[in-house]
């Protein structure tokens, strides 16, 4: 029996059992009284014990992830996956309200991360056949390559962490930079999230399209941005470069593309501390938008991201819930767009042994 079993550590329960509970509906109503045509498409092994609707019960798998005093991790998975095809739902981003200093718990990113090796691990010692880390959100991801002598790659090193914990697959969100899929030697499927953001401004807001312009806050984004604007279709399109001058001391953020007069969306990964959008939103303005709105996908809101926010001309951001968003939530500011249906589909279709391309490249 090929069971499909969810399981999730402390970084993003809710998402997880939102993504467990769409699995459950959208297997139950849309694959499974097709099933024979769907495993036809299918390639590779025959896949036993597909063919009865799911149950909740039977995909969530309870797992407990605590912490010892002098707060080592600890993780059990709370009921048999032997042979089963495993998913374990763990963004690697700091926890929103990090456990006070002196008590046990999940304090940093690092231990999110922790949380999702010894999961794995524990998961490969209890012999579930397949297991895919599922990172909605990939910390460490903006170190990934050699900015400077004698520093790491970390993201490199984290993806080898995830592999040799023995995880055969990952399932991620909107990398910081594509090349990261090469960091793993096991197969990763990247969803983007471009498609969510151009329906969630179609249906909420479709008074920005007048006169909009795209904007990506810098060249590393640039292509990020280009997929917004063509779902928006928005012929509207900017960037901003840094330009450094005498040597490197002045630097000068330059807009490539004309603002003057129209409303902007900048699209972004990743918000932390809103350093970098509130530099762009300062030097849109400066150059005419008339006004500015933001849609990054990784909403961490480091310190006091948000108040910065607040006191900033910037006039809305949405983002998304791969990472719990529990602090900007019901904020006026703030619009948060959940990649909880995609990551569902995403499952069904990697335990159906499915494309998934038309997620990949198309979105719906
Ligand atoms: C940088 O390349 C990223 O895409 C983000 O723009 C950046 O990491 C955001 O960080 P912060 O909000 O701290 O400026």
């Amino acid at each position: 029996m090929n069971g499909l079993r969810i399981v999730a550590g402390n970084a993003n329960p809710d998402l997880a059992r939102k993504v467990a509970e769409l699995v459950v509906e959208k297997f139950n109503t849309r694959y499974v009284e097709f099933i024979d045509e769907v495993l036809r498409e299918r390639r590779g092994a025959p896949l036993e014990g597909v063919r009865d609707p799911l149950k909740f019960e039977d995909v969530w798998c309870e797992a407990k992830v605590k912490y010892f005093p002098d707060n080592e991790v600890y993780a059990h998975v709370e009921r048999t996956v032997r042979g089963q095809c495993v998913f374990v739902i763990q963004p690697t981003c700091p926890p929103r309200q990090g456990t006070p200093p002196g008590e046990p718990g999940p304090k940093t990113v690092n231990d999110h991360l922790m949380e999702l090796l010894l999961l794995i691990d524990a998961l490969k010692r209890a012999s579930a056949e397949k297991i895919c880390a599922v990172v909605p959100y990939f910390g460490y991801a903006r170190q990934d390559r050699k900015t400077e002598g004698r520093v790491p790659i970390s993201a490199r090193l984290v993806a080898n962490l995830i592999e040799r914990a023995g995880a055969t697959r990952v399932l991620a969100v909107e990398l910081h930079a594509s090349q990261i899929q090469g960091f793993f030697d096991i197969p990763l499927d990247h969803l983007r999230t471009d498609h969510l953001f151009a329906r969630h401004i179609r249906a909420h807001h479709p008074d920005w399209l007048e006169d909009l312009v795209v904007v990506s806050p810098d060249l590393g984004g640039l292509f990020r941005a280009r997929r917004v604007a063509e779902r928006l279709q928005s012929p509207g399109f900017a960037t901003l470069a840094k330009r450094r001058f005498d040597g490197g001391k002045l630097e000068v953020l330059l807009v490539i593309g004309d603002v003057k007069g129209k409303r902007v969306l900048l699209v972004d990964d990743i918000l932390s501390t809103g350093g970098t959008l509130l530099r762009a939103v300062d030097r849109l303005i400066e150059q005419g938008a008339k006004e500015v709105y933001a849609a990054c996908t990784h909403g961490i809101f480091a310190g006091d991201a948000l108040e910065r926010i607040e006191a900033s001309p910037l006039s809305r951001i949405i983002v998304t819930d791969t990472i719990p968003q529990t602090a900007a939530e019901g904020h006026p500011l703030v619009e948060v767009v959940s990649v909880a249906d995609d990551l569902a589909e995403a499952i069904i279709r990697i335990y159906l042994g499915l494309s998934i391309s038309e997620l990949l490249v198309r979105g719906r």
